[in-house]
């Protein structure tokens, strides 16, 4: 399945047709989800791969064996993805892990009532335009990045691939307030403080660890390790469809890195839009590497009222 050139609309938001059927999404819209599974839920590029690694590791205590040998896609598909179904029923394992870039509002019925336990990944939001903008380069499923003002507009104004960052982020942490089963962790909280994200993690995951195992993880899912391993930086998809030589998808793992490609004026515009479409949501997010004091898990998950 190639299909590199086609884009798949669906709902009014667009998916690279390389990856997407409408019969692919229609169907993820009825997933049968299980009480046991786990569903990785983010936006593009706010550290799902990242996140996936995570859960793969403390399901496996640490174990690293999994992470070395099966690729991401594999061990915790995206279930609206065409390749789902066959990963799913070729696979035993339990708990099942899924992963997802579906806004609430089309995937929230799917879910209602089930007791899966769901895990959303944000990532402030000018790390992520400039994230997304570079792997459009690489990604030849992507329509062309153009240059970067006419991509910040585009993201600014919720048209981009997989739709509204704003949407997103708010209809996904709106639900914490009622789903029990909702747990919200942040690029930043594992970029500054993993060893806590992790140990956070696998008490929501009802999977504690032992001190060694810890270690495990942590060391396994650092950038550096990441980087260098074929099972999770996408080395293994062809050069046609992921051009290495315009990028790495592990590219630089910042926080902060948006300060390199925004202008004080695009700041500026992104900080109104910014305001304006997130009024009275109360999360906070940390821009800047040097905000160590947001590092607290009460200010990087202020919705998080997961019972644990
Ligand atoms: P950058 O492009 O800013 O480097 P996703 O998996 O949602 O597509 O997100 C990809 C982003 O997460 C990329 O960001 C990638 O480098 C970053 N990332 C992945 N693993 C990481 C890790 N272990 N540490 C820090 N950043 C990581």
């Amino acid at each position: 399945m190639a299909r590199l050139d086609v884009t798949e609309v669906f709902h009014g938001i667009s998916f690279p047709g390389h990856l997407h059927t409408q019969d692919s999404l229609q169907l993820a819209l009825k997933f049968p989800f299980q009480d046991t599974d786990i569903l990785i839920v983010s936006y593009p590029k706010s550290g799902t791969t990242w996140v996936q690694e995570v859960v793969s590791l403390i399901s496996s205590k640490g174990d690293t064996h999994i992470s070395e040998n099966v690729p991401n896609w594999a061990r915790s598909p995206w279930l609206e993805q065409y390749y789902c179904a066959a990963v799913l029923e070729s696979s035993s394992s339990t708990p099942r892990v899924l992963t997802t870039h579906l806004p609430q509002h089309l995937l929230g019925p799917a879910l209602h009532g089930s007791k899966a336990k769901v895990i959303y990944v944000s990532r402030n939001p000018k790390d992520v335009v400039v994230s997304f903008y570079h792997f459009h380069k690489m990604a030849n499923f992507l329509p062309e990045a153009g240059s970067f003002p006419e991509f910040l507009n585009l993201f600014l104004e919720g048209k981009l691939s997989y739709g509204c960052w704003f949407d997103h982020v708010t209809g996904w942490t709106n639900q914490t307030a009622t789903m029990n089963n909702l747990y919200h962790i942040t690029y930043e909280e594992l970029s500054q403080d993993p060893r806590g994200a992790i140990k956070r993690l696998s008490s929501f995951l009802q999977c504690p660890l032992v001190e060694d195992e810890v270690n495990s993880c942590v060391k396994q899912c650092s950038f550096s390790s990441m980087k260098h391993n074929k099972m999770v930086n996408y080395t293994l998809v062809p050069e046609a469809i992921m051009d290495h030589d315009k990028g790495s998808f592990m590219r630089k793992g910042k926080i902060g890195d948006w300060k390199n490609m925004f202008t004080e004026e695009q700041s500026q515009h992104f900080n109104s839009v910014f305001k304006s479409k997130m009024q009275g949501c109360t999360l906070e997010f940390v821009w800047d590497e040097r905000d160590k004091e947001e590092t607290r898990a009460d200010k990087l998950s202020p919705l998080n009222n997961t019972k644990l």
